[in-house]
């Protein structure tokens, strides 16, 4: 965590941050419906420099088949950054980051899915990290809300996710990699915004409780600005001009 150089260096005195935005401005997003023609759903996202391809299969059977619920469908997702996605090759096999982060997405996102709706069936969700530059866990949830709904599994809301943080004293939306690695706190949300819940809260650094509080209020917003860009990103590949 940053120190009083990192501070002076990550928010000028005009309020500027490293990248040039504004304390409550997310960095650009894009987010695709579709895509992949061999995928039930897909969704592809770039959010400032992450670029993060979702495929979605299923629900179809489990195999082995102990491994299903009579009662339930289950979700298995596998987040997966591709060795040439960071600046220092990425080893290929399966780090303890990438099972955590597996896990809290697959997390996050069984709130929102209708799974009993499918029971002894699974719905997979591989998630492939082409680039990555801070808040992955975040840019991929978002992705495989986009790619489930694609996939046309029902859903009671989507889940929207974004990042607050804390940078030189100040909390921030959409900690870039910079300012996650200097910073103070990181707290990665994932929100339903139609059912006003929250499925993913993580916190990396300390925060009062004044500051806490104001975190959440700053992330579940930077959720809402996503969740609307989600919506567009179906609404352009069903209902709008754009073929795909
Ligand atoms: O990506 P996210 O912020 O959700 O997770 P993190 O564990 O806080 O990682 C922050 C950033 O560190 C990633 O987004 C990557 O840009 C970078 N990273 C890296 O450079 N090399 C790795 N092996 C893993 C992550």
């Amino acid at each position: 965590m940053g120190g009083q150089d990192a501070t002076m260096v990550l928010l000028d005195e005009n309020g500027i941050r490293c990248d040039g935005r504004k304390i409550d401005e997310p960095r650009r997003i894009m987010i695709k419906a579709g895509g992949l023609k061999n995928a039930d759903g897909s969704a592809y996202i770039e959010f400032g420099d992450n670029k993060i391809l979702v495929g979605v299969f299923g629900p179809r059977d489990v195999h082995p088949k102990h491994m299903s619920d009579t009662d339930t469908g289950i979700l298995r997702v596998r987040y997966h950054m591709e060795p040439f996605s960071v600046s220092d090759r990425k080893n290929p096999a399966p780090s303890r980051r990438e099972i955590e982060i597996s896990k809290v997405i697959k997390e996050a996102l069984e709130p929102a899915v209708m799974l009993e709706k499918f029971p002894r069936t699974a719905v997979d969700v591989f998630i492939e990290v082409l680039q990555a530059d801070g808040g992955t866990r975040c840019a991929a949830l978002s992705a495989a809300s986009v790619a489930l709904a694609d996939a046309g599994i029902p859903m009671r809301d989507m889940v929207a996710a974004c990042a607050s943080g804390k940078v030189a004293d100040t909390i921030v939306l959409d900690v870039n990699n910079e300012e996650d690695q200097a910073g103070q706190a990181d707290m990665p949300i994932g929100y339903m915004p139609s059912l006003e819940k929250i499925t993913l809260l993580q916190l990396d650094g300390v925060l009062s409780p004044e500051e806490y509080k104001k975190c959440v209020e700053v992330g579940v917003n930077g959720c809402k600005i996503v969740y609307e860009l989600q919506k567009k990103a179906l609404n352009d590949k069903y209902f709008g001009t754009k073929s795909d």
